[in-house]
């Protein structure tokens, strides 16, 4: 079993269809050992209580600093010794050390196509913000590795999404959840758990 820790900040709606996709075995192979969130109001933790999933809250705020936040951080996360760390919509930098002790375990899902609109500052409905102030025609959905880059690791997976006429940012962010991010982070949990990709000289294939 592939034991997995999800870190949520907001509406857990990806928390949702990763639980949802265990339920129904569409993610094989995996346990959802704990969801970390780091806003103690986050609805995503009410989503891990109702699959009785212990919720844990830790947010920067709580520490005298960031630095002494990174190692309590991480030493949690080495207490729950997760083989796939998800962040599904986690809006806290992960630590550099925390990126080198689970190299190529930590999974983000991040609604465009990048190198579309991605990096810092580029997070929740900012992103489709921007999408339809460029004009783009088409956006999307990317999982990739997480390294100590910003949205920078390994690409995984990606699916496009069509941007249409009169689209406000509420209603792109919707249809790329329900079309692309919904669809690709529990695949990509399931192909990892079921050892169906290889990361090597940073490039993701499928086995
Ligand atoms: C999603 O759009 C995800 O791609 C981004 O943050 C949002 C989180 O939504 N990283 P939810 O909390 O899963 O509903």
């Amino acid at each position: 079993m592939l034991r997995t820790v999800v870190c949520v900040s907001g509406g857990g709606t990806n928390l949702q269809a990763i639980l949802d996709a265990v339920d129904n075995g569409t993610i094989t192979n995996t346990e959802i050992v704990a969801v970390i969130s780091n806003n103690p109001g986050a609805k995503a933790l009410e989503r891990a209580a109702n699959h009785n999933i212990p919720g844990i809250c830790m947010s920067p705020k709580d520490y005298a600093d960031r630095e002494t936040f990174n190692e309590a951080f991480t030493q949690k996360m080495c207490e729950l010794a997760p083989d796939l760390i998800v962040l599904a919509g986690f809006l806290v930098k992960i630590p550099e050390q925390m990126t080198a002790k689970f190299s190529g375990k930590i999974v983000n899902i991040h609604p465009s196509l990048i190198p579309a609109f991605c990096g810092v500052g580029y997070y929740g409905l900012k992103v489709h913000e921007e999408a339809l102030k460029r004009g783009v025609k088409v956006t999307g959905a990317t999982v990739h590795f997480v390294n100590e880059g910003m949205d920078e690791g390994p690409i995984i997976a990606q699916k496009a999404v069509m941007v249409e006429d009169n689209d406000t940012p509420e209603i792109l962010q919707r249809r790329v959840m329900e079309q692309a991010e919904w669809i690709l982070l529990p695949k990509a949990i399931d192909d990892i758990a079921n050892n169906r990709l290889i990361l090597k000289d940073g490039h993701v294939y499928q086995a």
